[in-house]
């Protein structure tokens, strides 16, 4: 850090400590150890200071003062993100909303739940739950991550499938953007097309926008019933040709979950499988809705993939047996990473009858580069969880040629690079490889109106090192 912005830092830190809560601001090298980095392999950078802001006051207090200054904040919910989008790169300020943690309403009139950022994901489903309410998308981390982080990056889950992700239950925010402007953006009502539709702007931008400050959510009534079925598969197109034909027959299951045969193997015993002799991956396909009418579309589920190939269908209908195969399911992006000493994942999106076609690149890919590649995630969706697994340091370049070839036949084959995880800084030197350098420098002229000073979370999305029109 240069002398000059040292004392801008001090400068800024000296105005934001005026303005917020006594304890807000943060110098203790061990807690912003802690702040470094997040659930990915972005290299880790310790801030050189936290703010804890209680209330949109504070976060004003702050972003105008770094834009006064000139010092880099990054925006933070749990840090569970998977691409270094909470790692302060650049150094400065780490700006945190998890002491923002109100669930300020719930109304099952309008059904509808206003929230703060630092609001437990998990602990919005419950509170909402129990009033016979429900609030569809479902991160993994959802024991852990908030819904601004949510916001932030637009995180989907497993039930994106029938209810779509974080974005589409958006109906307006309070936001404040760079220079310290309390902004609210969408619209009170369910129904309302005024003006921008500066919300869905905001959300999926990764903290380079604004800090959002609360949020209010639309809900949907609780469904009455689940049904789990595990279908198990001889061979790849059999997956998405049953999803087809689920889709053919009028059925639309909450989520459509794959399991390939080697992340298979790793939950086997913490999900409590057998798994049948000849099985190349595994379905976990979720229905909900009235009591009544769930007994006939398990029924016809499991027809529709029986038509196409599948090897047996098993249903998990207690409670205890459903918990069991969820917790394994949701752990498994953390328990790929204890088998390995390095691990990279991706989150590419092909058309949901593309999913054959990128299997088979995956294991082209792997069988030419000499990477471990498991993969598992929202086949219903298209939108795979690619993993690379391996040892040896020097492996490495290998690696790195594999994600390209896979970031490569994802865009050939239709798809986009992240279907929720966003693109933080891992994904920033890949983002040319599917927009054109038109409409990055269309993003990157939005950016610079609502943060002229460029603080908000510099370094993300947009590779600084990437010249649009250069060599790649
Ligand atoms: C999952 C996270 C990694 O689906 O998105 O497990
Ligand atoms: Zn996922």
């Amino acid at each position: 850090m240069t002398q000059a912005s040292r004392v801008s830092l001090e400068r800024a830190l000296l105005e934001i400590d005026r303005a917020c809560q006594d304890g807000a601001v943060v110098r203790d090298p061990d807690v912003l150890e802690a702040y470094a980095g997040d659930e990915s392999e972005a290299p880790r950078r310790r801030p050189d200071a936290l703010v804890r802001a209680s209330n949109a006051r504070e976060v004003e207090a702050v972003l105008a003062a770094a834009t006064k200054h000139g010092v880099p904040v990054t925006p933070r919910g749990a840090g569970t993100g998977r691409v270094g989008g909470a790692v302060p790169s650049m150094g400065g300020i780490v700006l945190s909303t998890e002491s923002m943690r109100s669930i300020v309403d719930v109304s099952d009139e309008e059904l509808v739940a206003v929230v703060q950022p630092g609001v437990v994901t998990g602990a919005l489903h419950e509170a909402v739950e129990a009033e016979g309410l429900f609030y569809p998308p479902d991160p993994n981390s959802l024991g852990t991550c908030t819904i601004g982080g949510n916001l932030a990056c637009n995180a989907g889950g497993p039930r994106a499938f029938k209810y779509g992700v974080t974005g589409d239950f958006v109906l307006s925010l309070e936001v404040v953007t760079a220079e310290g402007t309390r902004l609210h953006v969408g619209k009170p009502t369910v129904k309302g097309v005024t003006g921008y539709d500066l919300a869905k702007l905001v959300v999926g931008s990764e903290g380079t926008l604004g800090v959002i400050t609360q949020a209010r959510m639309r809900l949907v009534p609780r469904p009455e019933a689940l049904r789990t079925l595990l279908v198990f598969v001889p061979d790849d197109e059999t997956i998405g040709r049953g999803i087809t034909g689920l889709l053919r027959r009028g059925i639309v299951p909450r989520c459509v979950e794959l399991v390939d045969s080697i992340a298979l193997e790793l939950i086997r015993t913490s999900a409590g499988l057998a798994i049948p002799e000849g099985a190349r991956a595994m379905l976990l396909v979720e229905l909900d809705g009235p009591e009544l009418l769930l007994e006939r579309e398990v029924e016809r589920t499991g027809n529709a993939f029986y038509d196409e190939g599948a090897l047996e269908i098993l249903t998990a209908d207690r409670g205890a047996e459903r918990e069991r195969l969820w917790g394994a399911r949701r752990e498994l992006s953390r328990t790929l990473r204890k088998t390995a000493r390095f691990k990279l994942s991706e989150d590419v999106v092909v058309p949901r009858t593309r999913v054959f076609d990128l299997l088979r690149v995956c294991r082209e890919l792997s069988a030419r580069h000499g990477v471990v590649m498991p993969t598992y995630g929202h086949a219903g969706d298209g939108n795979l969880h690619v993993n690379f697994l391996w040892n040896d340091e020097a492996q490495r370049p290998d690696v790195d040629r594999a994600i390209r070839g896979l970031f490569e036949a994802t865009i050939a084959l239709g798809g986009t690079l992240s279907g929720e995880h966003g693109i933080g800084v891992l994904k920033a030197p890949y983002l040319h490889l599917e927009q054109s350098p038109e409409l990055i420098a269309l993003q990157k002229r939005i950016k610079g109106l609502f943060d002229p000073a460029g603080i908000l979370n510099p370094g993300k999305i947009f590779d600084p090192g990437h010249r649009a029109h250069g060599p790649c």
